[in-house]
């Protein structure tokens, strides 16, 4: 396989240098090529997504991002900020389809800031559409009204070939696991979204062998922290899937441990942790790799049909978990602290 390396800004550089190490341990046929991503690009070459950049990721089978962000830059115009990067991605090569899991290891049940017996043994699978809704919609600006009063406007627009591809991925993941699918949504409120409701239930009926549930997106942020383990797989639009991801992460204990997948029809993809570019941190050699590196089992298995090898670096994580490495994000008393490159060196003893 070839892959695209895309570090980008804040703790990318590190945390995406744990993942190559790792993958590169696992003695497969893979070649690695970097090019600059996000604010780094944007230093670089005058723009967030280079054409060189974009030219390396489509002669490559898969993408490891690290994360785009650099609040320095978020004076520029909005199509050259570093997240223009991600966004450009995701819409250039197609990216529907976000897959972010989030799993409970026993280990870290402490670690969240909710009841052990909540998140103990959780598994949930958000499943996130991520090339429409109100982020890419038309029109979109500031404008000033006739009575000099100004004005933000965004679009939110799904169609319905948009809602039936996501829906069908998210019917066949749910397939593969416990068979229950809730669709999460706004059907109470919004046009776009009784649409989707209305074309998840359609989709539906090709897969009967799935139970299908539907919530409004608002009662789901407070299910997800009243009864998360009621949920198998989740699918929701782009915006929703942003902010349920990011709450669904804390049920886990850290952010610093979510991987996720984002692909196209091709089953080509781009991985990345759900994590920023955490620029506090930056530089630091504290950031925690462990959700890159379980990106790159992602990108394994998703691109490159790698069942076996992401199980290892899968199980590798979790044993340097039971062994008691930690980093600072996920810090216990009585448990060994080490940093990016510690916590790298120890996923490749166990590997
Ligand atoms: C994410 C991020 C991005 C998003 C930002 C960086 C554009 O928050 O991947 O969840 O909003 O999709
Ligand atoms: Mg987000």
């Amino acid at each position: 396989m070839r892959i695209c390396v895309l570090p980008g800004d804040g703790i990318g550089p590190e945390i995406v240098a744990e993942a190559v190490r790792v993958l590169r341990a696992l003695g497969l046929s893979l070649e690695f090529a970097e090019a600059p991503v996000g604010g780094a690009a944007y230093r670089a070459l005058g723009h967030p997504l280079p054409e060189s950049t974009l030219e390396l990721a489509r002669q490559s089978d898969a993408i490891l991002f690290g994360a785009v962000g650099d609040f320095n830059l978020d004076t520029l115009p909005r199509e050259l900020r570093p997240e223009q990067a991600i966004l450009g991605l995701r819409k250039a090569f197609n990216l529907f389809a976000n897959f972010r899991p989030a799993l409970v290891y026993p280990e870290l049940v402490h670690a969240s800031t909710l009841k052990p017996e909540v998140v103990a043994g959780l598994d949930i699978l958000i499943i996130r559409e991520l090339t429409g809704d109100i982020y890419f919609g038309q029109p979109r600006g500031i404008r000033t009204l006739e009575n000099g009063v100004r004005e933000g406007f965004d679009t939110m627009r799904y169609s319905e070939p948009e809602i039936e591809r996501v829906a069908h991925v998210a019917f066949q993941a749910a397939r593969k696991r416990n068979k229950r699918l809730c669709s999460v949504d706004k059907a109470n409120v919004l046009d776009t979204m009784q649409l989707w409701r209305e074309v998840v239930i359609a989709v539906g009926k090709e897969y009967p062998d799935v139970e299908l549930s539907h919530m409004y997106v608002d009662n789901a942020a407070m299910q997800l922290l009243k009864n998360p383990k009621q949920f198998d797989v989740i699918v929701t639009g782009n915006m929703f899937g942003d902010i349920l991801s990011d709450e669904a992460s804390m049920l886990t204990g850290s952010i610093g441990l979510l991987p996720s997948a984002s692909l196209n029809e091709k089953n080509f993809g781009l991985y990345e942790p759900i994590h920023g570019s955490a620029p506090d941190i930056a530089g630091k050699g504290i950031a925690n790799p462990l959700a890159t590196i379980l990106s790159a089992a992602m990108l394994l298995r998703f691109s490159g049909g790698l069942n076996a090898a992401a199980e290892q670096i899968e199980t590798a994580v979790k044993r340097v978990l039971a062994q008691g490495y930690r980093t600072g994000d996920i810090a216990e008393p009585g448990l060994r602290t080490v940093g990016t490159r510690e916590m790298g060196d120890a996923v490749l003893a166990a590997l």
